[in-house]
């Protein structure tokens, strides 16, 4: 791929990369390449030096234990706890009244909490829990909307020592249930309802089910936010509200060891089952602390809004564990971008005096379809500073935020990293960095990535190859949750010693990262990581399907768009209804977000002489492409026939 010259695109002004603005430099955190400089130097003493910024009951003894590839231990034998981290020491330092969160919901209510009300609220949910007998590395799950009890449960677990597994809110209850299964949770802590687009979508009453099939689950705390029916089962269920009204306001954090597991997050892999990444403490603070302050250049007066759901990875780190433990204000929204109009977000950025706004390529590309009318009307001069996450940035689309948000005026922060990397990798820092439209730049300090051919060897300037990460970071995962196995083959496989990301990339002449998009079965469906084979399972799960394979086409706002085709068994005609019903049935298992948005019947699937489902050529159908060579096929009239059914369609 030829390097990108940015003249052949853009006008004359864009033809060169983005410097920071003078303003925005002389007040940066980081004003030069000194963190570079000293992570080059000693990667381990400057990590070190990052974890001074951390409270630490006890010290650690060494700083990365690679005795024992590829379970690395970071910062080992350091004692701490994450939510002293979060909340006690800012109020330690004067803190107190400083608004750590500002929620607004959709119908406008809203809700402030300063470090003092939110370590209140966090240690009554300790006393909760820990009466209803959660000890030190029971698992809890976490299933909500995007309200600040979330926050508080998430904060509570890390208190009392317990690993959360926060299951996003759109999955579906079968999806829930498999992850209560999977991480043995005791606990689940829900709410009746989620209000969506001026709807109620009844969450814990549409569960009850699935429930009943969770043997481990103990008890269920359930925030009433929409009055949602349900149906309470007298010891099992509770109201957070009565547990909370009578619970008492302290509570000691509990010392945890750096290795000692944080969470579990579920995420999409190349198989039907999600893996259960887990994260562990010391490590994982750091790096979320670091980057935090260093990427999006923390401001004690910040108003600072991620606009991810706390079901991923980037809500953990960049919602709760990041901006807290920096002492920052985050800003949390219940809703969706064009509820009730296709404004809010910049009403919400105008209110709240918004200055740092984090969010996804997808959404960008909706707001720059619906319009600058919108963005228009409103006052958005407190921003300073634009981030993006999740999937590559078209440059165009980079150039429209830029424009139309920033206004000329603000950095923009194309942030490359995983639910597995657990903090930003890839990233300009805004204060330094020269930044190039659809670039996530370079490594982070003291991050080892690189792109590599097929043995490993690092590829020449323009050459296409494999993301990887040459040496640990303090935020990686450690494990998958009791699955090893798929862990060591997953991530460290492919290439002796080094972690492989899953990703394509290239690097320019600059040395500057261009990330391509996953080179696995794994797509990409606005921001959000489904697995084709999770889809496909589902699908098959049916009673009427055979066989299915999927991929992702694609599409314009969402990045992919699923697309299945399907074989029927015997004697079963395909029809519209049929369509819907499967589309349904992949809701169900699965949640809405994986719901194919095209289905296809076909009387047989493209194979290879071995029988492995050719997905490319299927991609090459839906994306209308010339086949090339399928004589290597099973039955080379297999694909011909697909081909002209899908575009008679
Ligand atoms: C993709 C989200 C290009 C990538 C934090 C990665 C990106 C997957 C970027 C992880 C970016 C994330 N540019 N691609 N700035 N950020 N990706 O685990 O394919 O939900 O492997 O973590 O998203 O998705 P995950």
């Amino acid at each position: 791929m030829p390097d990108r010259d940015h003249g052949d695109i853009f006008s004359e002004e864009y033809s060169k990369p983005f410097l920071p603005p003078d303003h925005f430099k002389r007040k940066a955190l980081v004003k030069d390449d000194t963190p570079y400089k000293e992570a080059a130097d000693d990667k381990l003493a400057y990590w070190a030096g990052m974890a001074e910024n951390i409270d630490w009951m006890k010290k650690w003894d060494q700083v990365l234990d690679d005795s024992n590839h590829p379970y690395y231990k970071w910062f080992v034998n350091g004692k701490l706890n994450v939510s002293a981290n979060c909340l006690d020491r800012h109020i330690e330092n004067g803190l107190g009244d400083k608004k750590a969160i500002l929620f607004e919901g959709e119908e406008g209510d809203s809700v402030s909490l300063t470090y003092n009300e939110l370590l209140k609220e966090v240690n009554k949910f300790c006393n909760v829990l820990q009466d209803m007998g959660v000890n030190k590395g029971d698992a809890v799950t976490i299933w909500m909307p995007m309200i600040p009890e979330a926050v508080v449960a998430m904060l509570a677990c890390t208190r009392v020592g317990a690993l959360h597994s926060v299951v996003f809110g759109g999955f579906s209850p079968e999806a829930l249930k498999d992850r209560i299964l999977d991480s043995n949770s005791k606990i689940l802590v829900t709410a009746d309802g989620a209000y969506r687009r001026g709807k109620v979508i009844q969450m814990k009453g549409a569960a009850e089910e699935e429930l009943k099939e969770c043997p481990s689950l103990e008890k269920v705390i359930m925030v009433e936010r929409t009055n949602a029916a349900h149906q309470p089962q007298e010891e099992r269920d509770f109201l957070w509200s009565n547990l909370m009204a009578d619970a008492a306001d302290d509570f000691s954090p509990v010392e945890m060891d750096a290795e000692d597991p944080l969470f579990i997050l579920y995420s999409s892999g190349t198989t039907g089952k999600p893996k259960g990444i887990l994260h562990t403490t010391g490590g994982y603070l750091v790096g979320v602390n670091t980057t935090f302050r260093y990427v999006f250049d923390y401001k004690d007066e910040d108003i600072f809004w991620c606009t991810a759901d706390i079901g991923w990875i980037t809500g953990h780190s960049y919602i709760v564990y990041g901006p807290l433990s920096g002492g920052s204000t985050i800003f949390i929204y219940e809703g969706t971008p064009d509820y009730p109009g296709k404004n809010r977000f910049w009403e919400l950025i105008e209110k709240y005096k918004i200055t740092v706004f984090y969010t996804a390529p997808t959404a960008i590309r909706s707001f720059m379809r619906w319009g600058n009318q919108f963005p228009e009307k409103h006052d958005l001069s407190s921003l300073r500073l634009l981030g993006t996450v999740g999937e590559p940035i078209n440059p165009e689309v980079w150039i429209w935020y830029h424009e139309n948000i920033g206004k000329k005026n603000c950095p923009i922060v194309d942030t490359w990293w995983q639910t597995e990397t657990g903090m930003i990798m890839i990233t300009p820092l805004p204060g330094v960095t020269a930044t190039k439209p659809g670039s996530a730049t370079k490594p982070f300090p003291g991050i080892d990535a690189d792109v590599v051919d097929d043995e490993g060897k690092s590829t020449e300037p323009g050459q296409r190859g494999f993301l990887v990460i040459k040496s640990p970071w303090p935020a990686m995962l450690r494990t998958l949750y009791e699955d090893p196995e798929r862990y060591e083959q997953t991530y460290w496989n492919q290439y002796q010693g080094i972690y492989f990301t899953g990703d394509g990339a290239w690097k320019d002449k600059d040395g500057y990262f261009w990330i391509m998009g996953r080179v696995d079965d794994v797509l990409n469906v606005s921001g959000h990581r489904i697995g084709t084979m999770e889809v496909e399972s589902a699908l098959v799960d049916h009673k009427s399907v055979t066989e299915a394979a999927v991929i992702g086409k694609v599409h314009e706002i969402k990045g992919h768009a699923i697309t299945a085709f399907v074989t029927l068994k015997e004697g079963i005609e395909g029809s519209e209804e049929l369509v819907d019903e499967l589309k349904k049935h992949v809701g169900k298992r699965i949640g809405a977000i994986a719901r194919p948005e095209e289905i296809f019947f076909t009387y047989e699937l493209p194979k290879t002489r071995s029988g492995k489902i050719m997905r490319r050529l299927l991609r090459d159908i839906a994306e209308n492409r010339d086949l090339g060579d399928v004589t290597t096929l099973m039955d080379p009239e297999v694909v011909k026939s697909i081909k002209d059914d899908y575009s008679d369609n």
